[in-house]
């Protein structure tokens, strides 16, 4: 959660007592906010789009409380203002997917204890062995940490860290009464991520000093009590703040060894402005997190990926699984999405990553869409061999206007990279477009420029990154991508490089072109198109709103 570095200024007088919740029973229900009965929204409107999730009406920002529970009910929270289109009141909405897809709007789960203090950012676990004491019935408890931040008239104030329990598998929740759990009397200390170490037996947080760039380490043996261990600081891209922290075990490529990846996120003074993640390979002891070495990975190379969090609950020697969030901060708060339809934020769709080691570059984060073709329609066009040659695609008919598409370049020289491989998509009314394409010199480029439904000054039109092509990929480069009506995301080489970008048009996009040129003799390129399904559409009342879960009600 962004928490402006401005307010800091002028804070002192509201921090000298901490006033946060002391009564599990209290919660504070603003005006017009559905209690235990989702938030109710329509997502038909030419910008929402279908496989992806973003909320019934709103604004949301940040995943958090990410967790699989133990009938494989993906379980999502996030930033959520019920009452505004832009950032602020912030409660955590809740959704829970079977398939990371098809989202089932729940009931907001976290509400602020009272009018000045607010839930921001931070994670979900099952206390499966009861080590908090909440749980004396029950294997399946879930205790959320996130932290408690007040704002009186509109300053921020202190930012101490809260947990609360649920009973019923994370639906509903109780405050602690003894929260704050962690307090250090800061007011830039937030979004904690917590998971189980085995090794000591123990809950480890990450949890963020934000502008003083540093990630604390805490260890607890119950939620409730905690205590520092180190301090992983001054690590890569400073920008203005370190936010959303992640520590995450997962597997390395090509043995059956994990490692440990440090994932965090900058806002804002990103290298393109505004927000981005980057991440840290390295080991992680129970206490130190040491990173392989000094280099600053980023993980996505458009504008609109942040907050990235990675769900709990997946052993290490598995990909895991993330979702981010698709906006910036620099312009989240303006975009079109707001005043025409009523909500803004969207998610990624998931991703599973693992570690890999590239030739040159070395320790990469691989992340391809999570199980994308359990969202296949159809395949509605391919080419075995397109040579130097068009495909060219009207996909009017598709009512998601969500595709997944997937172009395999094959037979290269293994020292030489040649030729192009572009893709446009396009709407048939407006004549408005997003394009990209890759390969020489291992250059992927995107361009969302000639779309003309938002512009400003920090909505950067044009984006591009190197991809590694070497010896070791026997001649193969790749490209694949998901569109779905308002959000694109990429990804080379099977997920070696990945760029997420949003786009606003004043018309919908309904044709696709992908085209090839300077295509060598003997190099094959196949490509194919999947229409994706509606995800939404399926969960649509006779009036067009989808209620979600009413059943809890
Ligand atoms: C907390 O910090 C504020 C601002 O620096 C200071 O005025 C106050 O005395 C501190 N409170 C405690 C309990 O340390
Ligand atoms: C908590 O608040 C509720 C509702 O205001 C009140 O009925 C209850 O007595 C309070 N409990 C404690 C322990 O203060
Ligand atoms: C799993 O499903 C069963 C049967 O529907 C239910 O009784 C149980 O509470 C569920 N477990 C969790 C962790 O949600
Ligand atoms: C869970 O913890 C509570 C509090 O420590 C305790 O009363 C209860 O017996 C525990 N239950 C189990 C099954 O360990
Ligand atoms: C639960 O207890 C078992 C047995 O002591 C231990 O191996 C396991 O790591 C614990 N897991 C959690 C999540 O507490
Ligand atoms: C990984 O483990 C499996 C099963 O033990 C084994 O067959 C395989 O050779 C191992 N792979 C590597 C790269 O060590
Ligand atoms: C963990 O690593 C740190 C830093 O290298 C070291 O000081 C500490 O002793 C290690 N702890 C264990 C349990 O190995
Ligand atoms: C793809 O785009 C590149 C860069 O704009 C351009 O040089 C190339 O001609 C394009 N290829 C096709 C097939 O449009
Ligand atoms: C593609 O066009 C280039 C010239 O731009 C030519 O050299 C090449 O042979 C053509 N490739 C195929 C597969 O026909
Ligand atoms: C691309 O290659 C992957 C991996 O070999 C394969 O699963 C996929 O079907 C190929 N796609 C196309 C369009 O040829
Ligand atoms: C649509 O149905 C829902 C649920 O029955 C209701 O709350 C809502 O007011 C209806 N909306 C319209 C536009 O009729
Ligand atoms: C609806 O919510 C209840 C908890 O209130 C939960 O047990 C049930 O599984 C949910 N149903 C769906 C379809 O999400």
């Amino acid at each position: 959660m962004y928490h402006s570095l401005v307010l800091i200024f002028s804070l002192g007088f509201c921090i000298s007592q901490i006033v946060i919740a002391q009564n599990a029973t209290n919660t504070y229900v603003g005006p017009g906010i559905p209690y235990a009965t989702p938030v109710s929204g329509n997502y038909g409107g030419a910008l929402r789009p279908q496989v992806h999730f973003s909320p019934p009406k709103g604004f949301m920002n940040d995943p958090n409380g990410l967790f699989v529970d133990a009938n494989g009910t993906w379980h999502l929270y996030y930033q959520y203002n019920p009452t505004d289109v832009i950032a602020g009141n912030q409660h955590w909405g809740h959704a829970t997917s079977a398939d990371l897809y098809t989202w089932i709007n729940q009931p907001i789960a976290l509400w602020p204890p009272n009018d000045f203090t607010f839930i921001y950012s931070g994670s979900a676990v099952i206390d499966s062995n009861n080590t908090s004491g909440f749980f004396p019935n029950q294997d399946n408890g879930v205790v959320a940490i996130f932290t408690l931040a007040q704002v009186i008239n509109g300053v921020g104030g202190l930012q101490a860290q809260g947990i609360a329990y649920s009973y019923d598998g994370g639906y509903s929740f109780n405050m602690y009464a003894g929260n704050p759990v962690l307090n250090i009397n800061s007011t830039q200390f937030r979004d904690p991520k917590v998971f189980w170490y085995p090794g000591t037996q123990k809950w480890i947080m990450v949890v963020s000093y934000a502008s003083d760039f540093t990630v604390g380490i805490y260890t607890s043996p119950n939620l409730k009590d905690w205590t520092h261990a180190s301090n992983f600081s001054h690590h890569g891209l400073l920008g203005l703040q370190y936010e959303c922290p992640n520590l995450v075990e997962m597997p390395v490529a090509g043995s059956n060894s994990t490692m440990w990846l440090m994932f965090i996120s900058i806002n804002p003074g990103a290298p393109l402005g505004g927000s981005i993640s980057q991440y840290f390979p390295g080991s992680f002891n129970g206490t130190h997190f040491i990173a392989v070495d000094q280099v600053s990975r980023i993980a996505d190379f458009a504008k609109d990926n942040y907050a990235g969090q990675f769900f709990s609950g997946i052993p290490g020697s598995q990909p895991q699984i993330q979702l981010d969030w698709s906006s910036n901060w620099q312009y989240t708060g303006l975009v079109p999405t707001g005043p025409t339809e009523g909500w803004r934020g969207c998610m990624t769709v998931p991703r599973e990553s693992y570690l890999e080691q590239l030739p040159s570059v070395g320790w990469t984060l691989i992340s391809v869409p999570y199980s994308i073709s359990s969202q296949f329609l159809k395949e509605i066009t391919s080419s075995d061999d397109l040579k130097n040659g068009t495909l060219l695609l009207d996909y009017s008919q598709v009512s998601s206007g969500a595709l997944y598409f997937e172009a395999n370049i094959t037979g290269l020289n293994p020292d030489i990279l040649a030729g192009t491989v572009n893709f446009t998509f396009a709407s048939s009314a407006s004549g408005e477009y997003v394009k990209g394409g890759t390969m020489v010199n291992g250059i992927t480029w995107l361009s969302r420029h000639n779309i003309r439904g938002f512009d400003n000054p920090y909505f950067t039109d044009k984006f591009s990154s190197n991809g590694i092509y070497s010896g070791s990929q026997n001649g193969s480069w790749t490209i694949s991508g998901v569109l779905d009506r308002t959000i694109l995301e990429i990804f080379v080489n099977g997920g070696q490089q990945s760029a997420t970008m949003t786009f606003y048009p004043t018309a919908p996009l309904d044709m696709l072109w992908i085209g090839t040129n300077s295509i060598p003799e003997n190099v094959r390129v196949s490509v194919a198109v999947w229409a994706l399904k509606d995800a939404w559409a399926t969960q649509e009342n006779f009036n067009g709103t989808v209620v979600g879960n009413v059943t809890s009600t």
